[in-house]
């Protein structure tokens, strides 16, 4: 074979895991894309080989949910820092949102964002603003390159204004002619408003005060109708951050009734319950809020019997002087995750909640699908991106916050014992992570996935006609 016909690398010796099987095989990958997958020793010519003896590769999680800060809240993150630490996590390409200053809602403000997104180690995908006053500028941000969209129903880090559900049935309108999936923060702003004011002026400021303004009621009428509205136009959407046992019930209700809604939790709902406020104080403030221990249960159940789609992280850094407060209410709101989903998960995969299978199930597959990536990402099969954590179970690690690659060194996770640690990450057959250590030479080296993704038009709905009228489109 003349040197050409090598391939860039083989992977030797690993165990491959993807949603629906665990297998002994080696994996050949040339220009960026998985060439071949077999019986090891059958793979061709290499110009490197990896020896990934005693450890497991599995597609790079696809986490929908990180906030990297820039522009406009660079002390807390950038575009660099974020996906340094996703490529530290096992998380070859992140979607991240308009809560940025300014607020990703123009064209404008989004070729900011791309700009910033030039840094990064991994691919990613730019969410575009939902508001109420940016409904005209919706096509255009589709047409610059956002990968969804993202709707604020509640209040939360970055103040923007929530939209009413008139100007919400517009977007969702405006968008499902396109296809593009809309992530939902489902928390109904007029409920939680009332409860924070009144909690204020009683003088109530501790950590769970922060919990009973924001119980989840407000979580279940928001995914309730959001619901309704994706019924009657079409859209697709996700339900962010499920933070309750009383959420799947709609979730459940809806996908019964053929709305195309995907859902996601964190880990941080997996883990923590009301049990932590006191230990961790205002570290634990959050949107949605952390709730009592039996929510956890539930969500692990749902994530196990695929009422829950997927995890993902809402990485949200603050500095520790912005996280830690007397007061409740000044207490920024999330912690950084994209760095420790992995290794919390696989804990978890450990302990026997989940199978190793199921978690790439709701860390990859499942992601790329709902997102239009699928084949070209969520698995490891010939034409896929070469996107792949090379894990090792049983390596243990005790998590240490001052050692994030995070610009942000607080997160309620620190000092957690795991078990199960991604030691490279590959994003396109490129190591971003390479031996537990950043390759910073890859800095750039993420691309937007705007050039793979698929997200097929909807069939139109009855509503079809009158949408068209009444927002002065042509009808389709
Ligand atoms: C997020 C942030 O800081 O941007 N904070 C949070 O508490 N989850 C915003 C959000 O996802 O709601
Ligand atoms: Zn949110
Ligand atoms: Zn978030």
């Amino acid at each position: 074979m003349s040197a050409d016909a090598k391939v860039d690398l083989v992977v030797t010796g690993g165990t491959i895991v993807t949603h629906d099987a665990v297998f002994a095989g080696d994996i050949a990958i040339d220009k960026g894309v998985i060439a071949a997958v077999g019986l090891p020793g059958a793979m061709p010519a290499a110009r490197e080989v990896l020896d990934a003896t005693g450890l497991h590769l599995l597609p790079g999680a696809i986490d929908v949910h990180v906030h990297f800060r820039e522009p406009g809240y660079t002390h807390k993150e950038d575009w660099e820092t974020g996906t340094a630490a996703a490529a530290m996590g096992g998380v070859t390409t992140v979607f991240d949102m308009p809560n940025v200053d300014p607020p990703t809602g123009t064209p404008a403000a989004l070729a900011l964002k791309l700009q910033a997104a030039r840094k990064a180690y991994v691919d990613y995908g730019i969410y575009g603003l939902l508001a109420e006053d940016n409904i005209d500028q919706l096509e255009a941000l589709i047409e610059g390159g956002v990968a969804g969209f993202k709707c604020f129903m509640g209040n939360t880090f970055g103040n923007l204004p929530s939209p009413s559900t008139g100007a919400m049935l517009e977007g969702l309108e405006i968008i499902a002619r396109h296809g593009y999936r809309i992530s939902l923060h489902a928390e109904t702003a007029s409920i939680m408003a009332r409860r924070q004011t009144k909690l204020m002026a009683a003088g109530k400021n501790a950590p769970l005060d922060h919990l009973s303004a924001r119980p989840a009621v407000v979580a279940i009428e928001a995914v309730a109708r959001a619901a309704i509205l994706a019924e009657w136009t079409g859209a697709r959407i996700h339900v962010l951050h499920i933070s309750s046992a009383d959420e799947l019930r709609p979730l459940r209700e809806a996908k019964a009734r053929g709305v195309d809604i995907t859902g996601e939790t964190c880990p941080q709902y997996l883990i923590h319950d009301t049990d932590d406020y006191g230990r961790l104080g205002s570290i634990i403030r959050v949107n949605p809020p952390i709730r009592e221990p039996h929510h956890k249960h539930a969500l692990w159940a749902a994530l196990a019997d695929g009422t829950i789609d997927m995890i993902a992280t809402d990485h949200a850094p603050h500095l520790p002087e912005e996280k830690i407060r007397n007061d409740i209410w000044s207490a920024d709101c999330g912690w950084p995750g994209v760095e420790t989903q992995m290794p919390l998960m696989l804990t978890g995969v450990h302990d026997g909640k989940l199978s190793i299978s199921d978690y790439v199930r709701i860390s990859s597959y499942n992601p790329a699908r709902a997102w239009g990536l699928y084949p070209r990402k969520g698995n490891i099969q010939p034409g896929a991106d070469a996107d792949i954590a090379i894990v090792d179970l049983g390596r243990e690690q005790i998590i240490d916050q001052e050692q994030l690659a995070s610009r942000a060194k607080i997160t309620t996770f620190d000092k957690m014992r795991t078990k199960g640690l991604p030691v490279h990450t590959l994003v396109r057959g490129r190591f971003v992570m390479r031996n537990r250590k950043l390759v910073t030479e890859a800095r750039g080296h993420g691309e937007s996935v705007r050039r793979i993704q698929r997200m097929p038009k909807p069939q139109p709905r009855h509503t079809d006609q009158t949408t068209a009228a009444v927002l002065g489109l042509r009808s389709r």
